[in-house]
């Protein structure tokens, strides 16, 4: 977590700095900061809250400089106030640093440091590696470059960083090792950013820096470099994203836009990919791996958070199509147990970011052990996308709320396309049901679109319950993970407390929580466990517990039952959760404006989550 954004070149680098820091503000923002350079030296400006706070502070004197670098914080090491805010100085103030990571040996460096006499203006680990890269220099008198090198052998742990020095304001050092960092290449001018959201404007001219390199400019000229001080070429790419992508369009929030967006992202992520008319269904990012797919004896998913209940609904579907046992496994737990790989196992990582650190840890593990990783991933370019042997963008375009919406629906999509091909390719399912299943799901877009009609009544449940203290969610089957979802999607954006479970398990303890106060929401779509889906619910109404039923259109026997009723249109049951999480994420979406909550930048949290 974490953003970082620095510029050299022609144009004034503080307005720059403050709408990159915006643009990244979703990795992180607790606190924010810039250093610039000009004649008067190099100066720090950083301040706790959001990056708004720091240029509220700016106003009056907005600095002049054509050389900067800002930052936005997710804290790790030390409590989100201005002193932990970076850049840090090193301690002749002579060197700035900005990081997005964690090194994991700080604390034996601060000491060794802090016998020779340093002093630490700030609790953080990144003001321990500017003043050891000081130190560095101090004793060998090697270049900045050199000594930057020298440290970062040390140093165990993950970095983004990007370090300035008053002696020189036309130089830039950037390092990474598993944090993201893109370098912008414009005419005499150069970027480097955790994204490339604040590079777009100005070229879309891209390096994606690669672990363990090191990039400088100065004098206007880029250099790249391995740790091991070989010399890389930079592979230039064109990033495709559009400014219109990463603006609100209208929307009071970045998740409003994305909830609606649902239809065009769900055709994208099949676009190219799906000809229903002719049957046709190819995944290209997959083409030479589909004989392993097909052959595999087992399929592992790692992901976290939304990705993981993607997943979860991908077991059902691999499971009931292809006939391939799968196990759903949180990427941090499965990194950690010694996993049993076996050979044709595969290991698919569903990843939005692609870079969170857990999620990659997992598949390097699985890869070390011989496994074929595959990634299903929604930013081109990123980390996962890169160290898997293959794998399918899911197309969603930029996501910029915090709370996932659109890339869920986008990974699913994808995730049922890859099911349905193998399953094809297995035989396990009639040619007529991959027929019928690829008509179906190219007419979901519009499906979305008519979900999305119910937004107004969706608004009025929430003003019903925008004061309720807990929530449980129930599903069965494909449900079930459209449960947990839309339970995650309250508890992280309104942050009430609210429970997702599998609906038959509610008797064996949730149902002890039920009464008059308690609001259920329960996935009732027609299919093959809705009977028993009613039965819970008659569970929880004789308990006065209040249920906000999401059922199919034209259903009746519901309306008579719960409290409310939000209709979805009918679809094949395997593609049911790509409609009922819709409604769960405006309902929360709802509920959250109404307490008023910061909804894109919910507390504590931040979108990529690059730290263990
Ligand atoms: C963070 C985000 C979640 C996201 C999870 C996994 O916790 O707040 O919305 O689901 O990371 O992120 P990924 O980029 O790997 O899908």
């Amino acid at each position: 977590m974490c953003g970082i954004v620095a510029y050299v070149g022609h144009r004034q680098a503080y307005p720059l700095l403050i709408k990159g820091l915006k643009r990244l503000e979703y990795r992180g923002y607790d606190s924010a900061g810039v250093a610039l350079l000009n004649a008067d030296g190099l100066k720090v400006f950083k301040k706790k809250g959001k990056v708004a706070e720091l240029e509220n502070e700016l106003k009056a004197r907005e600095p002049l400089a054509t050389i900067g670098m800002g930052h936005t914080r997710w804290a790790t090491h030390g409590e989100p106030n201005d002193k932990n805010a970076h850049p840090h100085y090193s301690s002749n103030s002579k060197l700035a640093i900005i990081h997005n990571g964690i090194i994991e040996n700080f604390a034996t460096i601060k000491k060794n440091l802090q016998k020779k006499g340093y002093e630490f203006r700030s609790d953080t680990d990144s003001e321990v590696l500017i003043q050891f890269i000081e130190d560095i220099q101090k004793e060998t008198g090697a270049t900045l470059e050199e000594t930057v090198r020298l440290a970062l052998h040390e140093v165990v742990g993950a970095y983004a960083i990007v370090i300035m020095t008053e002696d020189d304001p036309t130089q830039l050092i950037a390092a990474r090792k598993g944090s993201p960092l893109v370098i912008g290449i414009g005419e005499e001018e150069f970027f480097f950013a955790s994204d490339a959201t604040p590079i777009i404007e100005y070229t879309k001219e891209v390096v994606y820096l690669d672990d363990l390199q090191i990039a400088v400019v100065r004098n206007g000229e880029l250099t790249l470099q391995n740790l091991d001080k070989t010399t890389q070429i930079p592979y230039i790419q064109k990033v495709e994203m559009e400014l219109e992508a990463i603006e609100k369009g209208g929307y009071e929030h970045f998740m409003l836009k994305e909830i609606f967006e649902q239809p065009r992202s769900i055709a994208d992520s099949m676009r190219g990919r799906l000809n229903a008319e002719d049957a046709l269904l190819e995944l290209g990012g997959l083409r030479g791996y589909m004989d392993k797919l097909a052959d595999a004896k087992r399929i592992v998913i790692v992901g976290c958070g939304t990705s993981w209940h993607a997943g979860l609904v991908a077991e059902y579907i691999f499971e009931e199509l292809a006939r391939i046992p799968v196990e759903v496994e949180y990427a941090s737990e499965f990194r950690y147990r010694n996993p049993i790989i076996k050979e044709k196992d595969i290991v698919i990582a569903i990843s939005q970011s692609g870079e969170t650190a857990d999620t990659l840890a997992a598949l390097e593990l699985a890869k070390s052990k011989g496994a074929t990783i595959l990634g299903v991933c929604n930013v081109v370019g990123s980390s996962i996308a890169r160290i898997t042997h293959a794998g399918a963008y899911t197309h969603a375009g930029p996501e910029i709320g915090v709370a996932s919406t659109k890339a869920f629906t986008a990974q699913v999509t994808v995730l049922t396309l890859m099911a349905i091909a193998v399953a094809k390719k297995r035989k396990t399912i009639s040619e007529d049901l991959y027929r019928q299943l690829l008509i179906e799901i190219d007419t979901i877009p519009a499906k979305v679109e008519r979900v999305l009609k119910a937004s107004e009544k969706i608004k009025e449940i929430a003003y019903i319950f925008t004061y309720a203290r807990n929530f449980i969610y129930l599903g069965r089957g494909l449900n079930f993970p459209v449960a947990l979802e839309g339970a995650l999607k309250l508890k992280e954006i309104s942050y009430i407390h609210a429970e997702g479970y599998p609906a038959a398990e509610m008797k064996h303890g949730p149902i002890a929580l039920i009464d008059e106060d308690m609001p259920v929401v329960v996935v009732a779509t027609k299919d093959s466990s809705y009977d028993k889906v009613v039965s819970n619910i008659q569970e929880v109404k004789a308990r006065k517990g209040r249920v906000i039923a999401v059922v199919t259109e034209g259903e009746k026997q519901l309306h008579e039952l719960v409290d409310f009723v939000i209709e979805i249109p009918k679809t094949h049951e395997i593609l049911v959760p790509l409609l009922s999480s819709i409604p769960l994420q405006l309902l929360a979406y709802y509920i959250a404006v109404m307490r008023g909550r910061n909804v894109d930048q919910p507390r504590n949290l931040a979108k990529s989550v690059t730290v263990e």
